[in-house]
């Protein structure tokens, strides 16, 4: 067993599932309870990290091999996890962040249709035994989102994708939930905003309980 009091917390959905403002709402929820946050992203969080984003999110590679794409978002995470998430982690800081490895899962294996093995080996080279402790699913049906996410600004490389791209990537999430449901909780993001923070309240208040009875 790892021993680290920091815990890592992870955020996942599909497009327009309001991921901005209820990581906003998480962070609030923790720093009330007193806990040290470091609020990151993938991919992005560094400062390499964040230039491997544009060149992931930007046009300027329209035709980008699919693992190419794979090996940028794990490359972004090597430097990420490295020089950000563990040296937190081992100061007993919390690490909440805005997407991780399930995105990969759901994105380049769902959606573009890499061999889920590939994946594996890449999480397995590269993080060798660090998983997130709590990994929130804000799900709901992809024109839903779609809907919502239309009315932003201008897309990225993801975001021109079409329907049938979005529904693999909701199938794979849901998927890998179904397969670790000790560290996937799914919150129904289709509702109203108060309705999805209470689900979301109810389940880091449990998640900081179930931390108290482990030190009691
Ligand atoms: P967002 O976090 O602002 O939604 O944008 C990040 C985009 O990158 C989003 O479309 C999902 C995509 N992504 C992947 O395809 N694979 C990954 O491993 C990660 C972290 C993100």
């Amino acid at each position: 067993m790892t021993i680290r009091k920091g815990q890592f917390i992870t955020v996942e959905g599909g497009e327009g599932a309001g991921k901005s403002s209820n990581l906003a709402f998480i962070r609030v929820l923790l720093e009330q309870s007193g806990i040290e946050v470091v609020f990151t992203r993938e991919p992005g969080g560094t400062a390499l990290g964040e230039d491997i984003r544009d060149l992931l999110l930007g046009h300027k590679h329209t035709g980008m091999a699919s693992d190419t794409e794979l090996m940028l978002m794990f490359a972004a995470r090597a430097e990420h996890l490295n020089r950000l998430i563990l040296p937190a982690l081992s100061q007993g800081k919390w690490v909440l962040c805005d997407r991780f490895t399930d995105a990969s899962y759901a994105y380049q294996g769902g959606g573009r249709g890499i061999d889920m093995r590939r994946i594996q080996f890449l999480e397995t080279w590269v993080q060798q035994g660090i998983t997130p402790d709590l990994t929130l699913l804000l799900d709901l049906p992809v024109q839903t989102g779609l809907d919502r996410a239309g009315q932003r600004s201008e897309p990225d490389r993801f975001e021109v994708e079409q329907t049938a791209f979005f529904e693999r990537v909701r199938a794979t999430y849901l998927e890998r939930a179904g397969q670790e449901p000790g560290r996937f909780r799914i919150i129904d993001a289709a509702v109203t905003l108060p309705q999805v923070q209470s689900q979301i309240a109810s389940v880091v208040t449990a998640f900081l309980e179930t931390l108290e009875d482990v030190h009691e």
